[in-house]
């Protein structure tokens, strides 16, 4: 029998689905007259039938894990008029995959939980699943959201993307590139700077484990798709891109691989090359789920990302408490470069560059950042994609505050200036100490503005602040209070509409 769990409170809990747009009067402070028109879109789990499921058997328990709650996307819209006034509406909706909408429709939860719990539990939710729905698990397209050829995506990187109506949160289908890529599709593609091109990967638990693909900048054809031959399931969730090359990740993301594993995680192939024409690199231990950006410069491929010592994905021998252990991964601590595997500010993540040397196969890797603070969810002004870029922005993590929860807290935002002659590399933080948790994203053609939305227990937040070329603004130019809760979430972005308004 499948329970639904009670245990998720507070932020994590979900919503119920708005039902339609609606107008958001409340807001303090004004909207810039040169601020674009378009849609801040946001997507993170949200369970249906109102919580987490486990189930007990004979084989023993198997649950869900937080990531697990089917995705809802949250939609602010902005519209001015023709006299240049701001009309401001709010949406939610739950992304409808092909195993959503038959659990809805079953009007019950009907996939047996299958990433967590004890093995045999775990094995035989695979093979019911499987006989009972075709598929093993449920897909859950709960990550991220992006744009190609003017069509837009939600994804998350077990299975395909689905494409979205933007304007009314419809959820139109799978998109699989006219029948050529039917596997995992990664939460992070890429546009290739000049074509356009989007590069994507997929990884799998099964043969081929990773495979790397190029989108036509039209959408319509898949230009390019090789088996890179790796010998096992790398979990790599980003990716990066330059003028010239593609930058494959293969940090192990649980800890137990990166105890056992000692390859050349960092891998630069020409655009459509092959498994043959990679260029591996060796570089330090490390773990690096985002990725600033990638650039050419003379014979070097350059590589900014967020990167810690070792991975929060703690696989399934850690011996030590997971409790202490999370608590003890995010600790604010200064000897965040040792290299035992004393788990003190395992985590602890910052700006780092990998310069990787296409001639000689030497790399130089440096921090970015200091140990003031510790970031992640990393991200750039998207139109210098692949190629030099000054500024990159990434959330910060309370790491005061994680120490009693054994969870990382998100305070606020830095801005950093990744060349600055003066002062070399340096990063300026925009915390925001009443904030559980923050999001952001920049909006429109430069550096002009920076949104972030400030997550309260019971609404949420969403504030403009103007960025200019050097400092974060003190105070937000507006507030925006939004009808309804938004939960904890995962990526989300700003698309430029022409017509944005999302009244049916
Ligand atoms: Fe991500």
């Amino acid at each position: 029998m499948i329970v639904v769990s009670t245990f998720w409170q507070s932020n994590f809990a979900p919503v119920e689905e708005m039902g339609e747009a609606v107008l958001v009067s409340n807001v303090n402070g004004a909207i810039p007259d040169d601020f674009p028109e378009g849609v801040y879109i946001r997507n993170g789990p949200n369970p249906l039938f109102g919580g987490l499921k486990s189930t007990n058997s004979m084989f023993g328990r198997s649950s869900h894990i937080w990531v697990e709650g089917e995705g809802m996307l949250h939609a602010v819209y902005f519209n001015k008029d023709s006299g240049g006034s701001w009309t401001i509406c709010y949406n939610n909706r739950h992304v409808q995959t092909e195993t959503f909408k038959l659990e809805r429709g079953r009007q019950k939860p009907s996939f047996l939980p299958a990433i967590k719990g004890n093995s045999p539990a775990i094995l035989s939710a695979f093979i019911l699943n499987m006989l009972r729905f075709g598929k093993i698990n449920k897909y859950i397209s709960n990550t991220n959201v992006f744009e190609h050829s003017g069509k837009f995506y939600s994804i998350a990187e077990s299975d395909l993307p689905q494409e979205i109506d933007i304007v009314t949160l419809e959820t139109l289908g799978n998109w699989d590139i006219n029948g050529a890529w039917k596997r995992p599709f990664t939460s992070h593609p890429k546009k290739a700077p000049v074509t356009g091109e989007m590069l994507i990967m997929g990884v799998d638990a099964k043969k081929p484990f990773f495979e790397l693909g190029v989108i036509s900048a039209d959408g319509k054809r898949l230009l390019h798709k090789v088996d890179l031959n790796l010998s096992r399931c790398s979990l790599c969730h980003d990716i990066g891109v330059t003028q010239r090359y593609n930058v494959i990740i293969d940090f192990p993301l649980t800890l137990d691989l990166n105890r056992l594993i000692r390859g050349r995680p960092i891998g630069v192939m020409p655009r459509y090359g092959d498994a043959n024409s990679v260029c591996w690199f060796d570089v330090k231990r490390s773990s690096a789920f985002h990725v600033f950006n990638c650039f050419e410069d003379g014979d070097e491929v350059i590589m900014w990302a967020c990167r810690a010592r070792g991975s929060i994905i703690p696989g399934p021998d850690l011996g030590l408490e997971k409790h202490e252990w999370f608590s003890r991964g995010f600790k604010h601590t200064r000897s965040v470069e040792n290299n035992s595997d004393n788990p003190d500010g395992l985590f602890f993540s910052r700006a780092y560059e990998w310069r990787l040397n296409m001639t000689t196969g030497e790399v130089v890797e440096r921090n970015l950042t200091g140990t003031e603070f510790s970031m992640d969810f990393p991200m750039i002004n998207e139109n210098v994609m692949g190629v030099k870029n000054q500024y990159g922005y990434s959330q910060v993590v309370d790491s005061t505050a994680s120490s009693t929860s054994g969870m990382a807290k998100y305070r606020g935002l830095a801005k950093l200036y990744f060349e600055e002659p003066e002062l070399g590399s340096s990063a300026e933080p925009l915390l925001s100490p009443s904030s559980e948790v923050s999001m952001k994203m920049m909006v429109g053609s430069s550096d002009s503005y920076t949104m972030k939305t400030l997550m309260y227990l019971s609404c949420l937040i969403l504030q403009v602040y103007r960025v200019d070329t050097k400092k974060f603004s003190s105070e937000p130019v507006a507030t925006i209070t939004l009808p309804r809760r938004v939960p904890y979430g995962f990526h989300g972005a700003f698309m430029p509409l022409s017509s944005p308004r999302s009244t049916r």
